[in-house]
Order: C-alpha cells, then sequence, then structure tokens
C-alpha cells in the first residue's frame, strides 16, 4: 500500500481514495443525533488488488455496511484517542487498480459527537425551535460518518436531509426548498467541486435569508436577520471582486453567509456555499467584517488548493490571512495592510509566550504523530504562515509575486499539498519568469530554517499610520496621574481602541482604580463589540479588578467563541478559581462539545 503523509487519519488512502459521497440524513431534534446511511464510492489505487477498505470514525453507531450492493463484513475496532475508531470493511475480491466500489453503511450518530451541537428552543435566540449545526475542522466529520478524514483526499457529495426546520449544507441548494417550520420536508444540496471531509457542513433551525449581494445572501434568526443584512451588504461583493482580481474568478456559484447563535466555537468557518461565522461579528458598526473576507479568501485557499494535512496547516491559513489582508487594503488602503499585521504580531507573540519560544507547536510545520490537531490550533500557524508568504512577497517584490498567486492556485486547484510542494512551486515558478536577480533572491531562501525553526520569525517594520495614535495614547497612561477624557479615543475605530488596550497590556498592570478609571472614562463595557470588550476585560482581569469579574463571568454566559472563551476562562481562573468553575459549570450545555472539551483541558477539570 502506497505510505499516506496525513498521521491524523487511521484510514488506508493509499489503497483507496473516495471519489463521491452521498449522506442522507434525518435530522433528529427529538433525539439530537443524524440517522441514516452514508454511500462511498472508492476507487482503487493499487495494482495488487485491495482487499480491505479503513476509514476513520469516532463515536458513530454503525448497523450495516454492504459492498457493491452486498452486505459486508466490517468491524469496528476499539475507540482510542485522538483518532477514534478505524472501521474495517472486507472486500472480498479486491478491486483492481482503477476500480471503483460502493460502500453503503447505515449509521447513528451519538451522544458523543463532537462534530454537531443541538440546541434546544430555549437556546434559541426567539426560542421557539431547537437548532443544529456541525462544526467538521479539523477531524470531527468522522464521528458523523465513517470516512476518510483526511484533507488529502477529495469528494464531491450529495447532500439529502429530512427535517422540520430549513436546513443549509456545504452544497448547491437543488430543488424546492421553501419550508414551513414544524413541517418536515427533504432538503438536497449537491457539491460538484470535489471537497475534503472537513469541509462537510449541515445546520438546520429556523432560518430565514436576505441577500448582500449579487450571487450572496445571510441566513440567519427571524430576529437576526436586518442587523446582519445591514452589517454584510455592503462590502460582500467588494471583497468577492477583489479577490477574483488577485486570484481568478469565483468557482463555487453563491457565495453565502449563516450567521449562528452565539455557541458557535469560531469567528468564521469557511464551508463552502454557506460560511459559517459566529454572531460575534455582527457588532452594529461594520468592524468585524474583515471575517467574512477571511472566510472569503478560503474559497481559494484551503477549499480548491488545500493542506494535504494539519501539520501543513500554515498553508491554508497563512494564505488565506495574506489574502485577507491584500482585500482590506483594497477596500481601505494600504496602511490597513500594516494596521491588520500589527494586530496579529501581537497575537503571535501571546501564543508563542504560551506554547513557550522552542515548543514544536510554534513552528510553521508542526509534527501531528499521535497528536489531535485541536491541541495545536493556534495563531502561529495564521501568523507566522502570514509572514513567510509576506516575506516572500517583498523579497521577490510585489509585481512578481502577485503572477506568483494566480499561477500557485490555478497549479493546485482541486488538489492538496505540502509546504514541499510549495517550496518547490515557488522556486520553479522564479527559476523560470527569466528574472536573473529575483532567481538569485530566491536561491537565498532559507527553507529549512523557515519550516522548522520555532519561536517568532523576523519581524519586519510595520507602516504604523493607523497604530501610532494608539501606541502614544498608550504611553500617556504610563504615567499614572494621567487624566483620561472621552475626546482621547473620539477619532478611533473599535480596532483602534483594540491595539490601544493591547499595548497597555504590554506595560506593567494597571492599579485597580486605574483599570476601572480606563473602562468608565472610554465607555468600553457597554460596547457590542465583543472584540473591543474582551481586550478591556483581560486588562481588568490582570488588573485585579474584582469589578469586572462578575462582568467576566457574564459575557462567558453569552458567548461560545474560543477566541474569547479560552482566554478569558484563563484569566479568570487565575483571579477566582471558584467563579471560574461556577461559570464553566452553569454554562457547560451552552458551548458547543469541541468548546466545552478545550476548556475542561484549560482548567484542568
Ligand atoms: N478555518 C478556520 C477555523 C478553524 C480552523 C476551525 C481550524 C477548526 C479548526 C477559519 O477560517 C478561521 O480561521 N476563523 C478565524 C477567523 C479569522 C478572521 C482569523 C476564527 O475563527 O477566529
Ligand atoms: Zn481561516
Amino acid at each position: 500500500m502506497a505510505a499516506t503523509r496525513d498521521p491524523t487519519t487511521l484510514s488506508n488512502y493509499g489503497a483507496w481514495r473516495t471519489k463521491h459521497t452521498s449522506a442522507s440524513f434525518n435530522i433528529d431534534f427529538d433525539n439530537k443525533r443524524l440517522v441514516g446511511s452514508v454511500v462511498l464510492q472508492l476507487e482503487s489505487q493499487t495494482d495488487k488488488q485491495s482487499t480491505e477498505i479503513v476509514l476513520d470514525s469516532r463515536f458513530v453507531k454503525v448497523s450495516s455496511v454492504a459492498v457493491d450492493g452486498a452486505a459486508a463484513q466490517w468491524e469496528l475496532k476499539p475507540h482510542s484517542d485522538p483518532f477514534g475508531a478505524p472501521l474495517h470493511i472486507q472486500v472480498p475480491h479486491g478491486a483492481a487498480k482503477g476500480d471503483v466500489v460502493r460502500v453503503a453503511i447505515e449509521l447513528e450518530t451519538t451522544s458523543k459527537c463532537t462534530a454537531l451541537q443541538w440546541l434546544t428552543p430555549a437556546q434559541t435566540s426567539n426560542k421557539k425551535h431547537p437548532y443544529m449545526f456541525s462544526q467538521c475542522q479539523a477531524i470531527n466529520a468522522r464521528s458523523i460518518f465513517p470516512c476518510q478524514d483526511t484533507p488529502d483526499v477529495k469528494s464531491t457529495i450529495s447532500f439529502k436531509f429530512t427535517s422540520t426546520l430549513p436546513v443549509v449544507a456545504s452544497g448547491v441548494a437543488v430543488g424546492d426548498h421553501t419550508a414551513t417550520p414544524g413541517v418536515e420536508k427533504v432538503y438536497e444540496f449537491e457539491q460538484k467541486v470535489p471537497i475534503p471531509s472537513y469541509l462537510f457542513a449541515v445546520a438546520s433551525g429556523d432560518i430565514v435569508a436576505a441577500p448582500i449581494g449579487s450571487r450572496s445572501k445571510v441566513v440567519t434568526g427571524p430576529n437576526e436577520l436586518k442587523g446582519c443584512q445591514w452589517e454584510l451588504e455592503r462590502d460582500m461583493e467588494k471583497f468577492l471582486e477583489i479577490a477574483e482580481s488577485i486570484v481568478f474568478p469565483y468557482r463555487w456559484g453563491e457565495y453565502n453567509v449563516l450567521v449562528l447563535p452565539p455557541s458557535f466555537p469560531y469567528g468564521g468557518m469557511e464551508n463552502p456555499i454557506y460560511t459559517f461565522a459566529t454572531p460575534t461579528i455582527i457588532s452594529g458598526d461594520r468592524q468585524n467584517v474583515d471575517v467574512i473576507a477571511h472566510e472569503l479568501a478560503h474559497s481559494w485557499s484551503g477549499n480548491l488548493v488545500s493542506n494535504a494535512s494539519w501539520e501543513h496547516f500554515w498553508l491554508n491559513e497563512g494564505w488565506t490571512v495574506y489574502l485577507e489582508r491584500r482585500i482590506e487594503a483594497a477596500v481601505h488602503g494600504e496602511p490597513q495592510f500594516d494596521f491588520s499585521s500589527i494586530i496579529g504580531w501581537k497575537a503571535l507573540e501571546d501564543a508563542v509566550a504560551h506554547f513557550g519560544k522552542d515548543h514544536e507547536y510554534t513552528k510553521l510545520i508542526i509534527s501531528h504523530d499521535n497528536v489531535d490537531p485541536e491541541d495545536v490550533y493556534s495563531t502561529v500557524a495564521y501568523e507566522k504562515g502570514f509572514h513567510f508568504l509576506y516575506y516572500l512577497d517583498r523579497l521577490v517584490g510585489r509585481d512578481n509575486f502577485n503572477k506568483f498567486i494566480p499561477h500557485y492556485f490555478t497549479k493546485w486547484a482541486g488538489k492538496s499539498l505540502d509546504s514541499f510542494e510549495f517550496r518547490d512551486t515557488f522556486v520553479d515558478f522564479f527559476n523560470n519568469l527569466g528574472d536573473e536577480e529575483v532567481k538569485q533572491k530566491v536561491a537565498t531562501i532559507d527553507w529549512e530554517g523557515r519550516f522548522y525553526t520555532p519561536g517568532l520569525p523576523p519581524k519586519p517594520e510595520f507602516d504604523t499610520t493607523l497604530a501610532s495614535q494608539c501606541y502614544e495614547l498608550a504611553e500617556k497612561w504610563k504615567d499614572a496621574s494621567y487624566e483620561p477624557s472621552p475626546k482621547d479615543v473620539e477619532g478611533f475605530s473599535s480596532n483602534q481602541k483594540i491595539v490601544f488596550l493591547e499595548k497597555l497590556q504590554q506595560f506593567e498592570p494597571l492599579s485597580t482604580d486605574r483599570a476601572q478609571l480606563l473602562g468608565k472614562v472610554y465607555d468600553l463595557l457597554n460596547t457590542q463589540n465583543v472584540e473591543l470588550k474582551f481586550a478591556y476585560l483581560q486588562l481588568a482581569l490582570k488588573a485585579n479588578d474584582a469589578s469586572s469579574y462578575q462582568t467576566t463571568a457574564d459575557l462567558l454566559g453569552k458567548v461560545g467563541r474560543m477566541k474569547f472563551v479560552r482566554p478569558l476562562f484563563r484569566s479568570l481562573n487565575k483571579v477566582d478559581r471558584n467563579l471560574a468553575l461556577e461559570t464553566f459549570a452553569k454554562n457547560k450545555d451552552f458551548y458547543h462539545p469541541i468548546c466545552r472539551g478545550m476548556v475542561e483541558k484549560d482548567l484542568g477539570v
């Protein structure tokens, strides 16, 4: 069997590759499970007959397996963390290279499923209907159905769901989707572009749609619809057009956004056709729509061109951050590129400090032998990946790099690659460009060092046009007798306030009184902008401001986005462990299973 390069799958995808997946499920809200079947069309990869198929699975209940219409011999091996229980299926007569077998699996999900969150009507905003949604990245698809759960395999997908509520999925809707909440109906979707398992997505609930651009709509709860539409409609089509001008035309048809209930554990998730997004981006000031620019950019980096394994995750996220910043610069002007990079650099410093500067997880290529990608996940892939690309961009010059972008995405569209293939593609392109000077420069790149050196990469000079005012204000606060006034931040965007607060955090902790004064004078607690509130609470907690503990606990009952929840729990735990544990116990069911699991690890419960 051909060796595989993804250490986080137990499947034998060197011997077989999924070409098409048909998923057919009833969304059973009463029992909080999906019940149905999946049919995988697997193509044999080896000349020597392949007589066994091994699929990933994790806490799914399999009731039968058929191969080409006949009952098959199968065995679910024991579960072990972190990769789950491999499903072994016999193909008695084997299959010659190129032959396709149809594996039909009847199954249901279980209460231990890590990919799905089921909300009761009481947990939704209008409290009328239940809600469910999936989050498969990185390795949770295997907990919905047995599959080759690796980004190194891509398959087209047909989806068929029965639900009493409207459904969205990571495919294009086919047939009639008009819905009457409460009335059961079949919803079908097709994904004709081959995608990896981690982009399988489904959500169902009391949701409605409104247009936000010529090829885009937003879908969310009826009470939230107007606000979401306002937040996104100004920029959506602009983002698409700019991204297309940097890479090449959008290949997926529609680009829609599903704004989820607050327990959604990420800022956004680039599920094809429907990006899933946290409601915290709906801040009423259009200041967090960069998350949508980011998820949209994944339509090229990640969804068309995918990392071959989570060891090379920077290829997904570093490229996406790079494209996101190019989009932002085109919309808001060049200084925005550096301003956003400054915010990212601070996050990178924090991540490196959190893991330790020599830690494996601070490398660009991260070994995943027996490692759960969830534990590795941090801003390192994003920012170190971005800085590597930005370094390459400056090295060869923007005009040359602009030529490389469409070349790279064209060459790898529909495929998956690792860092070494990226290196070869880059070097080949510039060796063949016919520019001797650039060729010489490219020859100086220390690929090994860039890929495997832990800690911070070299820091470039940032343009501080938008950040300098924030720094200057922070400097003033160094003097404990500085008397602030609301005027100090009058012209600041929310993100400038955040940069100011983050700079302040790098100095000695504020006294409790000063922290309170800061919050009051700059009105940082009444904001709808959770990013801003979060930045302030981090400061207040470090200042041991006891009045901020309950505010933090309250926020932890309202948002489930891990970017906020995990650091807030860690900080609260340091100053008031009892309140942290009590707050976690109270909100455990509110959090998505992924988030719940991570906070349990963070708090040691
Ligand atoms: N693909 C990620 C989210 C993700 C990564 C989920 C790994 C599970 C495992 C998504 O594109 C993302 O990066 N979201 C960010 C927002 C972004 C603006 C940096 C987030 O969730 O904060
Ligand atoms: Zn991303």
